[in-house]
């Protein structure tokens, strides 16, 4: 199974944290596939991280890369560098990057092409914004994010896609199952015919994903699994969470 939970803990975290975190997961999770989940600290706790989670082969990742490796890019870190610490992924364009640090589609392709080569797997995430949602343009909005980022990434040989409508990050909405079920049919097929050459391993889900509708998601066909914010800074939910998804798996 590939990665099909991914934390993502956008600006929080602490080296106390980190302990607290896994204390709370561990006491929690019943299943001992570890290596279908992912977590995506803050780029500076990753070596930390690593270190609290020791044999356990949980999956760590960053929440963005930098276009380029290297160069006179102040602030900025490189999927080689990320890599370097043992990581297996990197979330790329997610919306918070797309809508407050103005990453364009083209600069998220040069991220994938970044990821690929230092053989991290890209979480690209595309979603819809409320407004293009009530306008019934989200297929169009989507299979244009998808067509431009892939657009000079062609060949990836890793890719798992996280669809994340805007309008449902940490606000507690979200679409319904079949909605969600449908438009992720759509990324497939999409990515199948654009994109012969892309290896798709799967497309998560994410937006207010929590506890209480983590059944409804996972039993649809197409969710093949999701990416949290809110609720994956609980160890204990993360983990009660990943325990409802591998039992709808099997
Ligand atoms: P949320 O965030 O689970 O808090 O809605 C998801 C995300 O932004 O990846």
């Amino acid at each position: 199974m590939s990665l099909s939970l991914i934390a993502n803990w956008k600006l929080n975290g602490s080296k106390e944290f980190n302990h607290h975190w896994a204390l709370e997961f561990f006491r929690n999770f019943n299943g001992n596939n570890y290596s279908s989940i992912g977590i995506a600290p803050a780029s500076l706790y990753i070596d930390h991280l690593k270190a609290v989670l020791a044999d356990h082969d949980i999956m760590v990742g960053s929440q963005n890369i930098d276009m380029e490796q290297t160069g006179a890019r102040t602030g900025e870190i490189s999927a080689s560098m990320i890599k370097d610490l043992g990581c297996a992924f990197s979330i790329v364009g997610h919306s918070e990057r797309r809508i407050l640090f103005h990453e364009t589609n083209h600069m998220i392709c040069q991220k994938l092409i970044q990821a690929n080569n230092n053989s991290l797997i890209p979480i690209l995430c595309i979603g819809e914004s409320a407004d293009e949602n009530q306008r019934n343009n989200t297929y169009k909005v989507l299979e244009e994010q998808i067509i431009e980022a892939l657009g000079n990434a062609n060949e990836l040989s890793s890719l798992i896609i996280a669809y994340e409508p805007v309008w449902a990050i940490g606000s507690g909405k979200t679409p319904n199952p079949e909605e969600i079920n449908s438009v992720h049919e759509m990324i497939k097929d999409v990515v199948q015919s654009r994109f012969p050459k892309i290896d798709l391993e799967s497309v998560l889900y994410g937006g207010s994903v929590n506890l209480k509708n983590a059944s409804y998601l996972f039993e649809q066909k197409n969710i093949d699994g999701a990416l949290i914010g809110g609720a994956s800074l609980d160890g204990r939910e993360f983990a009660l969470i990943a325990n409802v998804l591998k039992e709808q798996s099997v």
